[in-house]
């Protein structure tokens, strides 16, 4: 693992958001925005945060916790929220909220929220360590918390990912 400067950041310093009208191109055959494309746009705006906090190159590790709460409809306006919960050594979870703006009533429906861990590495690849994340409300120390343990709860998940990459060795491919 490289040597790179660790030091310290807040929550607000790396929250970030992401709006997306849905067009007839991201739906199903019921109208409603597909599933993979929403979990492209929580990818997404969760890496924002992970760049960000790290300012480095990140990779996501696992996605974990993913409810489809609520359908998104075509024409629908989708509003993303991404924060850094905790930073452990080289990774890092990012919590993402998928909500749906109702413009004219000026109301936010919840239609998603995913866990997304991603794991900062250098040019070649190799985990890095970043930053500790500094919570500073008592929502966010909460979530600061609540990260740790599913942290516990995800580590026999990451020993089978582990095990998994061992066993198919460097050289392998479909
Ligand atoms: C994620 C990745 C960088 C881990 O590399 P590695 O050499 O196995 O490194 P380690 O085993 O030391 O793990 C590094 C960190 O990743 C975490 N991690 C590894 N697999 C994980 C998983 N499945 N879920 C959550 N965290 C995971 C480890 O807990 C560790 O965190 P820590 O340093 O904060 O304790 C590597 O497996 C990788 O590059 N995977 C592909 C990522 C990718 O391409 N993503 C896009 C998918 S198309």
């Amino acid at each position: 693992m490289s040597d790179v400067k660790v030091g310290s950041r807040t929550v607000a310093e790396s929250q970030a958001e992401r709006s997306e009208i849905i067009f007839p191109a991201d739906s199903n055959a019921l109208g409603n925005l597909f599933g993979g494309r929403l979990m492209q746009f929580i990818d997404l705006v969760g890496a924002v945060a992970a760049v960000r906090h790290c300012r480095a190159i990140v990779v996501t590790a696992s996605m974990d916790h993913l409810d489809f709460v609520a359908p998104v409809h075509v024409g629908d306006l989708l509003i993303l929220k991404a924060s850094v919960n905790r930073a452990f050594r080289t990774s890092m979870e990012v919590g993402v909220r998928a909500m749906v703006e109702d413009a004219r009533g000026q109301t936010l429906r919840h239609v998603s929220s995913a866990y997304v861990t991603y794991v900062a590495v250098d040019r070649e690849g190799r985990p890095i360590q970043g930053p500790c994340v500094v919570a500073e409300t008592e929502h966010q120390k909460r979530r600061y918390a609540d990260a740790g343990r599913r942290r516990e709860m995800r580590a026999g998940e990451s020993q089978r990912a582990r095990e998994t990459r061992a066993a198919l060795g460097a050289g392998w491919h479909v």
